[in-house]
């Protein structure tokens, strides 16, 4: 069987072709055109230029990814996301189901990112835990079992990668915020600022990141104030600032593992490419759930991509209906578990 995923929720336009021949996955191709050069004079992503870039890229993306081949399945992502993104992708995905005559399944985006583990061989035993953490989301979905969706995390206000790119934008350091913070960390004290572990210590596995970002705000005006931001003042503030998301986000996943007896541990979105973050969680996890199952992807496989969306849709119940094309929607603010 072979599935076409398209994606196309902010920005990052995306297809790929999955082939599963006795249940495993073999990517055939990955196409992912990023328009984070584009959005980079704007300082974030501007919806109506990503849509934009979205409609003239598609075609050539969908043709390097097909090669004349043609799915079975088409898969695509209807939310959440940028609406007028969204559209450009489930669009594009109507039209080839109807041409083709072949079923067309709506995807979760966040449910896409629960399968990026699965496309590298890892297999799941549930109750399966899954920590997305991107610039949109900050999320722990509960999965009792394979297409059992429940949220039981999440953020209250920014998500972790939003504050990377806000905390970046603060130090001058450019967009996105999070490899470039990731790398600046690197060289930096992790325990020279102490800034604050917003609701680590709640019994609830839900996160704030607003705060934390504040109070790197205040603290660089401080600073530039008094012609204090050195270097290797910015280097302590990016290492103290990826330490206190990776203290929360770590020690909440903790929580949530020990709570619901969890046997797998699935992770994805951008936030999950940071070295130190893979690092300290997989530590962590080791050390206290020994018989934890926790496969971390390769980034490539944890920023948005279409081959998650593809996979997703192999367990989905209904990726043999085929007039999908006439009831397919769009829905930017698609909670999955909610
Ligand atoms: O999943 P993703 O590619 O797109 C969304 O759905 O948002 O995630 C993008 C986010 C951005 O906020 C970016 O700054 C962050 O992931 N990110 C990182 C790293 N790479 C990307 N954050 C921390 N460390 C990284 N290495
Ligand atoms: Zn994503």
């Amino acid at each position: 069987m072979r599935i076409l995923g398209i994606e196309t929720s902010c920005d990052e336009t995306a297809a790929a072709l999955l082939e599963i021949q006795k249940g495993k996955p073999r990517l055939i191709k990955n196409t992912v055109f990023s328009q984070i050069e584009i959005h980079k004079e704007f300082g974030g992503v501007v919806p109506e230029v990503a849509a934009r870039n979205h409609i003239m890229t598609i075609l050539p993306v969908l043709k390097k990814t097909l090669e004349k081949k043609k799915p079975d399945i088409i898969a695509v992502t209807a939310g959440p996301g940028l609406i007028t993104s969204l559209l450009v992708g489930v669009q594009t995905a109507r039209a080839l189901s109807y041409l083709w005559k072949k079923p067309l399944i709506p995807i979760n985006h966040i449910e896409g990112h629960l399968y990026a583990a699965w496309l590298e061989g890892h297999a799941y035993s549930f109750p399966a835990l899954g920590l997305i953490v991107s610039g949109g989301h900050t999320e722990l979905i509960l999965m009792k079992k394979r297409g059992s969706y429940l949220c039981i995390g999440k953020t209250l206000d920014d998500a972790a990668g939003e504050a990377f790119d806000k905390v970046a934008k603060i130090l001058h350091l450019g967009y996105p915020g999070g490899p470039i913070i990731d790398i600046m960390a690197q060289q930096g004290d992790r325990e020279r600022f102490a800034f604050p572990r917003p609701m680590i210590d709640h019994p609830n596995l839900n996160f704030s990141f607003s705060g934390l970002k504040t109070a790197v705000l205040y603290c660089v005006r401080d600073r530039e104030k008094n012609h204090e931001l050195s270097k290797k003042t910015v280097a302590d503030i990016c290492a103290s600032f990826q330490q206190a998301v990776i203290d929360v986000l770590v020690s909440k996943t903790l929580k949530a593992i020990k709570k619901h007896t969890i046997q797998t541990l699935l992770v994805g979105g951008g936030v999950v490419a940071n070295q130190e973050l893979r690092q300290q969680l997989k530590k962590r996890c080791e050390k206290e759930f020994p018989n934890l199952s926790c496969f971390l992807p390769s980034p490539r496989y944890c920023t948005d991509n279409a081959a998650m969306i593809a996979a997703a849709a192999y367990f989905h119940p209904k990726k043999n209906t085929k007039d999908g094309w006439k009831t397919i929607w769009v829905d930017s603010g698609w909670e999955l578990g909610k």
